[in-house]
């Protein structure tokens, strides 16, 4: 449904300029979940706002393929962070359905199109709760409903497990995985962490030290159990060393040659 070529930004400022990216090509088809890895400062949330239409690129093009019903152009496109940014003078239910009434749906039908979505993320109970009585991991369910709910063409998230427990992550994940496989949904899925991204992605673009240039595009095996503890299978465990391999030696080249 995207085909990015070439894309490469640089920014300019008062300070000089910067190269974030350099020459990336990147494909994301009907329903699938890509990770883009890389080393912090590589680029990555550049990445997702170019996709985004946030930010234009300096170089190369991004091409919206139409499909199943969507008409052509700009796919709408959800963006979940690390920060959940829900308004903490909002109701949960309020919160989810606020990107509705920035659409004019009117406040029964909001309610009635929030509340499923909440309870499909595990927050049926909560409607009523403001942010700060929430769990990091429960805030993080109601930025994923809230974007979810407005039925987006493709969602778009930069790191929004990063500021979890190991466990309440562990189990966003799995979840995240089976929702978005009932929906449907392609994601592009930002993380800097190896393990997240085997246990999630259909297919893992590693992107180099800044700039950030593709250096491998690597299919998962497909069907399997996108379990907390995927990286202890021995396939999985086989790609995650060699991603090591290329990443230890971009972000600290003292580990160069080193075995893992
Ligand atoms: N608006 C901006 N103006 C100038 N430089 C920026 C801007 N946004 C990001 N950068 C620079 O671009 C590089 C990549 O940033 P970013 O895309 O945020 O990387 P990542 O998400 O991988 O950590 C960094 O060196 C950063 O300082
Ligand atoms: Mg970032």
């Amino acid at each position: 449904m995207l085909h990015c070529r070439g894309l490469s930004k640089r920014y300019e400022s008062g300070n000089g300029s910067v190269t974030a990216l350099e020459k990336v090509d990147l494909d994301l088809a009907e329903g699938e979940f890509l990770c883009v890895l890389g080393p912090s400062g590589c680029g990555k949330s550049t990445l997702l706002r170019l996709v985004a239409g946030i930010v234009a690129p300096s170089a190369g093009s991004i091409e919206f393929v139409p499909g199943c019903g969507r008409p052509p152009g700009r796919p709408r496109c959800a963006m979940v962070f690390q920060d959940h940014g829900l308004f903490p003078w909002m109701t949960v239910l309020e919160n989810t359905g606020f990107g509705l009434k920035m659409q004019g749906v009117a406040g029964k039908e909001r309610e009635a199109m929030s509340t499923p979505v909440l309870e499909q993320v595990g927050m049926g109970g909560f409607g009523r709760h403001y942010p700060h009585e929430l769990s990091m991991g429960m805030r993080q369910r109601v930025a994923l409903a809230r974007a979810f709910v407005s039925s987006p063409d493709v969602l778009l998230m930069d790191e929004p497990f990063a500021s979890l427990d190991a466990q309440s992550r562990a189990v966003l994940q799995r979840d995240l995985r089976s929702w978005q496989e009932e929906r449907g949904t392609p994601v592009i899925f930002i993380t800097h962490d190896i393990a997240e991204s085997l246990a999630l992605a259909d297919r893992i673009l590693v992107l180099s030290a800044r700039p950030g240039r593709v250096l491998a595009n690597i299919p998962l095996p497909p069907g399997r159990c996108h379990s907390p503890v995927a990286g202890f299978d021995p396939e999985l465990g086989a790609i995650g060393r060699e991603i090591w391999g290329m990443l230890g030696q971009e972000s600290c080249p003292e580990l160069q040659g080193a075995s893992l």
